[in-house]
Parts: structure tokens; sequence; C-alpha cells
């Protein structure tokens, strides 16, 4: 992170909540409010029928049949009708303090009861500046340029057209297989699931790239001729190629730095802009940002945020900044998300989360033995393995979606919540809180153990009892 003058604001104006009567006047309510929802439960005929009442409404059911009840402490929370459940996905990654954090609550309140609910591009206020500060303070020299934005998506359209405009006539894109950025109509295009745009008048315009393949000797070697082959068969046409540094939808792969060094720096030789998508590693692998874990900062162009953020951003380079007009729009955020997002970097940044030997590397060191252990309660349960950091996953068996998705099932009757990612093999997902603790580690993979029991006994899987 650099300390540069230029970064100002937090300085000047601190955060309203650091005053004390506004901080006790905060923690007050936050109080009040965590004793009432404490006393709210739904009967069960009530929560089912509220789930088919939302169901109905939405045209198609939620993706598992949960509704938070609002009362929760750290991975811990409880349903609205009452059931405990340890949340390892975090809502598919943006809660990294977990449920019922004092301090961001306070720091959320507090925003709220400041002038405006929603900040835009016109009239922004101390949020809105304190948050883009911050970001760019800690993205590096080379990321100069900020945009706040709503939905990981918008932050993609944003660099997307940011990249075209520089790049004009080019408008192609190089895209890995798997990828995930997106369900915007042009993002709907770069993500790999022609499912997600059945129906859609979709442009060819995506070159796609093998992602690594750990059992591939000649694996980056691959990816780097195909990227050789597009850019030799589209002379001049060829805009940017997105990365995610660890596939987050598309099965939590991961690939070694020199794999993304050696691509990123045959496109940088074309001037083919390096995007790098970190809406769902950001601040999970270790840094802030991925491609500082990787070490691959020399490289980036354009990078965007999102999910922990609580909005999302775009960060690009200089040569990348975008002509007035081309990016803007009503929002940039709620005064909430942005206060608290600032908050979030400060306390991973001060809190010790960050570097090799930061709360988030042993907290990734805490799963690895937790799931060596498992395998070997459970042999020929416990498939690959991948991730980083705060990331991981592994195949269970073969990664059969069937068995995978009924275990991910048996583990929310067990009172745990992961999720699948990917499809072939399918995996299971962790997104845990930053602060899960060694208690919260070793009930959910206690319950994570009496599912594979379970779905193994009904399916003859191993382990065979
Ligand atoms: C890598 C990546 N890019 C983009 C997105 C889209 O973000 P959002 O759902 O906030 O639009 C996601 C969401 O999961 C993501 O994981």
């Amino acid at each position: 992170m650099t300390d540069d003058s230029r970064f100002r604001f937090a300085h000047d104006l601190p955060p309203l909540d650091a005053e004390p009567a506004v901080r006790e006047a905060a923690r007050a309510l936050v109080e009040a409010v965590r004793q009432a929802t404490g006393r709210r439960t739904l009967p069960a005929a009530r929560y089912t029928a509220a789930l088919e009442t939302l169901g109905r409404v939405r045209g198609q059911p939620l993706a598992l049949p949960l509704l938070a009840s609002g009362d929760g402490s750290g991975a811990r929370v409880r349903l609205a009708d009452g059931r405990p459940v340890l949340d390892l996905v975090s809502g598919i990654g943006p809660y990294v303090f977990g449920h019922g954090d004092p301090d961001l609550l306070e720091t959320a309140v507090v925003a709220a009861a400041s002038d405006v609910v929603f900040q835009g591009h016109v009239l922004p206020g101390p949020e809105y500046a304190r948050l883009a500060e911050s970001l760019a303070r800690h993205a590096g020299p080379r990321l100069t340029t900020v945009w706040l934005s709503l939905s990981g998506s918008m932050a993609n359209e944003n660099a997307w057209k940011t990249i075209l405009q520089k790049r004009a006539p080019a408008d192609e894109v190089l895209a890995f297989e798997h990828a995930f950025h997106g369900r915007t109509l042009a993002m709907a295009a770069l993500t790999d699931r022609p499912e997600y745009r059945e129906g859609l008048p979709v442009r060819e315009t995506v070159h796609r790239v093998p992602f690594h393949d750990p059992t591939d000797p000649h694996s980056t070697q691959k990816s780097v001729d195909s990227v050789e082959r597009a850019l030799a068969a589209r002379p001049g046409r060829i805009a940017a190629m997105c990365f995610e540094l660890v596939q987050g939808e598309g099965g939590f792969n991961d690939a070694p730095p020199a794999f993304f060094r050696a691509l990123m720096e045959r496109c940088r030789r074309a001037g083919v802009a390096v995007w790098v998508d970190e809406i769902q590693t950001f601040a999970r692998t270790g840094e802030l940002f991925a491609f500082r874990t990787l070490g691959l900062e020399d490289l980036v162009d354009v990078v965007t945020v999102g999910k922990i953020l609580q909005g999302s951003a775009m960060l690009v380079s200089d040569d990348y900044r975008p002509r007035p007009k081309l990016v803007a729009g009503t929002w940039a955020g709620a005064s909430v998300g942005m206060a608290v997002g600032a908050r979030i970097l400060e306390r991973l940044e001060q809190g010790g989360y960050l570097g090799p030997e930061g709360r988030v590397a042993h907290l990734a060191g805490a799963i690895d033995r937790a799931f060596e252990a498992l395998a070997a309660r459970c042999p020929g349960a416990i498939g690959g393995r991948s991730g980083l950091g705060a990331m991981q996953a592994f195949v269970a068996w073969d990664g059969d979606p069937a068995h995978t998705n009924e275990l991910i099932a048996c583990c929310l009757e067990e009172g745990v919540l992961f999720q699948t990612a990917g499809s072939r093999p399918m995996k299971v997902r962790l997104l845990p809180p930053l602060d899960l603790t060694e208690e919260e580690l070793d009930s959910a993979f206690a319950a994570l153990e009496r599912a594979i029991r379970r779905v193994a006994s009904r399916y003859g899987l191993p382990p065979h009892d």
C-alpha cells in the first residue's frame, strides 16, 4: 500500500462514527434491533408458506429454501423459523465478517442516518469519497482511477466499455473456459455457461482459452498457443483478455502465477488489455487483490472488485482512463454500503488479515488441516481440492452433480450451508467469513462428515463402513 499525499479525505474528515456520542447511539440501536429480532420466530408452516409465496413472486423458487431471521453472529445465523445454520458461504462471498458484526452494523447505522440513502455521481457524500480514496490507495501506483458502481456485473460492464473505447475498433475478447463474469447481456457472453444466455441475442466475439490444468505439464503452453491462434486469426480485433485468478462459479480453479504471467505478458506485447475480474477473489486470497497475492501487479491494466466491498468498483491505469460521459449512472452505491465497504478495508488492513502470515493465510491452513483429517476419516469421499486462501472447494467422490447436490441438501439438514461450484466435476465450495473460529470450523466439518456418510450409504459410495 502506498502512503500518498493525494489521499487526504480520510485524514481531513474522519468518519462520523468516530464521534463517541454518535457511536454510542448507534450501538444502542443495533442492540435494540438485535433483541427484537431474537424474539421473533415463524412457525414451521408459516415459514414454508413464506418460501412458497416468495417462489411465486420471483417466478421460481430460491436456489436453497432459506429465509434468514435477521439474527446472527459470525458464521452462525438463525433462520426465520428459528433453526440455527452455520454459514460457510457468506452469501456467496460478501459477508466477510459473517453475520451480526456489531462494528459493521454500527458503521451502517451511522451512514443510514446521515443525509441520503443512496449516492450518485452528482453531489456524492463523504462515504463515496472515503471509499474511492481507500480503494485507490490499496490498489497501488498503477491503478490510479476508481469508478464506483452497484453490482459486480455493472463494474465489469464499465470495465469492458472503458477497454472498448481505448482499443477501438478492436471489439473482441479472450476469456477462459469455465469463466464467470456476470449476467448482464455483455457479461453473459463472456461467461462460459450457454444455459445462462439461452434465448439471448449474444454476439460471438469471445475466444475461449483453456484454463490451467494441474494434471497437464504442457497446460501453460497450450493456453498461450490458444491466445496466439486467436491473435493470428483476428489481427487487430482483440481488445482484452479477462482473467479470474481463481475461477469462482466455474469451480474454484486456481493456477500458478507463472501461468497467468505467461498469458498476461503475451497480451501486453500484443497491446491487448489485461483485465482482472476480482469480484469474488477480492480480500480472499491473502492480499486485498489476488493479482498482488500472485505478484502480477506490473501487468494489470483494469481490475474490477465487488462482493466484499458491499458494492463494486472498476480501477484502471492512466492509459485506460475512460473519457468523460462513457461511464455514469444515477447511483454509485448505498451510503451504508460505501461506509461499510471502507470500514471493511480498514479492518482488513489494520486487523492483521493480509500477508503470508495474516489471518486469511491462517484460516486457509486451518481449512487444509480440517480437509486432511476428514479425508483420513472418510477415505474415497474427498476427491480433488482446489482454491486459494479463503476460497476453497473439494470434489465429493467423483463430482457427480446428483450426489453433490444431495450432499449440499444433507449438509443443510445437518445445519451447515455449503454451495456448489462448477459442473464437470461439480464441486462443494467454501467462502467462509474470515473470522471463522476453530469451533465453527470443527462443527462444520463434523456436520459435513455426517452428511457424507448419509449420502454414501444411500448410493453405495465410500467410505464403506
Ligand atoms: C468473478 C465474478 N464476476 C462477476 C460476478 C457478478 O457479480 P454480481 O453478481 O454482483 O453482478 C460474480 C458474481 O458471482 C463473480 O464471481
